[in-house]
């Protein structure tokens, strides 16, 4: 059964929830993506089309390891914004860009998704990590992402998806019924921050509805790529 905060509360509880996971998040990540994520993010950032010199903004920031990955890819003359609204995650993403060598292109604030604090066509591209599934109105943060984004920019989300191949499908389905509750067992103070993340990825768009989503929200090209056999997948769509 799914049990998922109404729309209404979903900002006060999901920014609560990552204000007390914070700092086991990283670590929860890569174990549960098998450390695939960091060659995810590397696919994302890839596909965004930033340029050395470029400016680029990372959404749902967290733990800023999609905004370093950015921040990588833009090199020293290049400057990246990385966004969130949880304190805590920012605390720790503050941590780990503390000895990164490009600390100093970052810049790190804690703001709204659902309103965000820049001019129109302001950055080169627009990024958002597992962050659509955690926001109370998801077309509002993809047209938010298009407005700041320059025309001819990309806005991309990487987000967890559906698997499509029938038995792989099914026996994923399965192992996630079983292993996320197993998971929240483990970290039993967290049990909700797991029936949450199995909830929410239940009733998340298929990432073919996304992409469609990105199209209302007036983007173009707009695609997605199955990761893992669909387990994740990336949703992109152009500025025109
Ligand atoms: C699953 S974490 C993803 C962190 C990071 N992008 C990554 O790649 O690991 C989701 C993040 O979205 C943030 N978030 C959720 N809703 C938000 C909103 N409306 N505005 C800003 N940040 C939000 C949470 O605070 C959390 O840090």
């Amino acid at each position: 059964m799914v049990n998922l905060p109404s729309k209404e509360n979903k900002e006060k509880f999901v920014r609560e929830m990552f204000n007390n996971i914070a700092g086991r998040y990283d670590l929860m990540n890569t174990l549960m993506t098998m450390g695939l994520d960091k060659s995810w993010r590397k696919f994302v950032v890839g596909r965004a089309e930033l340029q050395a010199g470029g400016y680029g903004l990372d959404v749902c920031c967290g733990t800023g390891m999609l905004t370093m990955e950015q921040a990588r890819t833009a090199g020293a003359s290049g400057k990246v914004v990385g966004l969130d609204f949880s304190e805590n995650m920012l605390a720790v993403a503050r941590e780990n860009i503390k000895d990164f060598v490009l600390r100093d292109n970052i810049q790190l604030i804690q703001g709204n998704a659902m309103e965000l604090p820049f001019a129109d066509n302001t950055f080169d591209c627009a990024t958002v990590g597992w962050g659509l599934r955690n926001v109370p109105d998801v077309m509002t943060a993809i047209k938010e992402m298009a407005r700041v984004v320059k025309p001819g920019g990309k806005v991309i989300s990487l987000d967890m998806a559906q698997p499509s191949a029938p038995v792989f499908k099914q026996v994923y389905w399965l192992c996630f019924e079983k292993l996320i509750p197993a998971m929240g067992k483990l970290w039993a103070s967290n049990k909700r921050a797991y029936d949450y993340l199995h909830d929410s990825a239940k009733v998340f768009p298929h990432q073919a509805e996304l992409a469609r989503m990105f199209a209302e929200a007036g983007l173009v090209e707009t695609c997605h790529h199955d990761l893992f056999g669909g387990v994740v997948a990336v949703v992109e769509g152009r500025k025109a």
